[in-house]
């Protein structure tokens, strides 16, 4: 099928998102957060996100519907996020996909969410999506992937050995005492603050390191460096920090996704995940790529963050290349690797 029209849901972390792509054009994107519930929390309460997907369900469904003119008689396939995530929180996109997919008599495709926010490339790119290096880095994960086929073949080739990029810039923002989620504030503060303020230390990047962490990331060491200076430094600019700290994450983060370019001789790059909204992070990956005669893709910011267009893109891309559907009845899976793109 040329160009599928595809409903995707997505409820893995703390977005109700419901996307509608008809083969690689954007029909509807709606969003209902509950982030500001967990706000004082300063981190997603599992619990309260579950009920949050539990409410928004329906309307968020109604709203891409009503959004797109779409009917779900006219469907092709539902794609849902079926981890990994937070199960109850998965659960919910789930079991209406179970349920929409039973009822209307269509195929069922449960997806891997790491490579749909690789997957969403395809909604603002002409061309294809081919074998290239994709740096994912969000709020729960932070790996760099060798795609080869983006719906049946992604080999993982490094990722984090401790906290997520995302985690590393939430729990700085809250140390700044920025809020939560910490990425964009911080991403906020740091222009106007001076990047080469601070030293601060840049993860498994030495070669003692990398001889077994060749693309492997670790941000902890990073985050004590950064709570030590503010303890030892009263006075301390707060914008010189949130700088200094953002530049740190994107140094190592390219600085490994240029070298798997290099080494594997691919010469694409797509960064993708709610970090990959970052501006520093975009605007030094422009630089470096074009140095290195490396082709960036980088997704609009509002397709980096968690979605529901995602979701339905990689299933426009599995319905399009012929993949089998998933088994009716699918369940959530709280971890699974990103080399299974597609579940069974
Ligand atoms: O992909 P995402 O929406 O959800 C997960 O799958 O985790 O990523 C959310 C993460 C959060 O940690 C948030 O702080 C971070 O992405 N983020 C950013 C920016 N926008 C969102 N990090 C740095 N700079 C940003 N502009
Ligand atoms: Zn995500």
């Amino acid at each position: 099928m040329s160009e599928p029209l595809i409903l995707g849901i997505e409820t893995s972390c703390d977005e109700t998102a419901v996307g509608i792509v008809k083969g690689r054009k954007l029909l509807a994107n709606v969003i209902a957060s509950s982030v500001e519930e967990h706000a004082r929390f300063g981190g997603v309460v599992p619990e309260v996100a579950s009920r949050a997907h539990l409410e928004a369900m329906q309307p968020t469904i109604d709203k891409a519907l009503q959004e797109s003119g779409i009917k779900l008689k006219d469907l092709d396939a539902i794609a849902v996020t079926a981890g990994p995530g937070l199960v109850g929180a998965l659960l919910v996109g789930v079991s209406a996909a179970n349920g929409l997919a039973l009822a209307l008599n269509k195929p069922l495709y449960g997806v891997n969410h790491l490579a749909s926010h690789v997957a969403v490339d395809l909604l603002t790119h002409e061309d294809d999506v081919k074998p290239t290096i994709a740096l994912l880095v969000s709020g729960g994960h932070s790996s760099i992937l060798q795609v080869n086929d983006i719906t049946n073949e992604i080999q993982p080739l490094g990722q984090t050995i401790d906290d997520a990029a995302g985690e590393a810039f939430d729990k700085i923002a809250r140390l700044l005492k920025l809020g939560f989620p910490g990425g964009p504030l911080i991403d906020k503060e740091a222009k106007q603050g001076d990047e080469n303020a601070i030293a601060f230390p840049r993860g498994l990047t030495n070669p003692k390191d990398l001889a077994d962490h060749e693309f492997d990331f670790s941000f902890s060491g990073l985050k004590t460096a950064v709570s030590r200076y503010l303890q030892a430094t009263p006075e301390y600019v707060r914008a010189d920090v949130a700088a200094s700290f953002q530049e740190a994450i994107v140094d190592v983060l390219l600085q490994k996704s240029i070298k798997a370019c290099k080494q594997t001789g691919i010469d694409s790059l797509v960064i993708a995940g709610g970090v990959a909204a970052n501006s520093r992070l975009r605007f030094v990956a422009e630089q470096r790529c074009a140095t290195a005669g490396i082709e960036l893709r980088t997704p609009p910011p509002s397709l980096c963050t968690d979605n529901g267009a995602m979701v339905a893109a990689l299933g426009s891309l599995a319905v399009s290349a012929g993949r089998p559907p998933s088994a009716l009845g699918i369940e959530a899976a709280s971890s699974i690797s990103p080399a299974i793109p597609i579940w069974a």
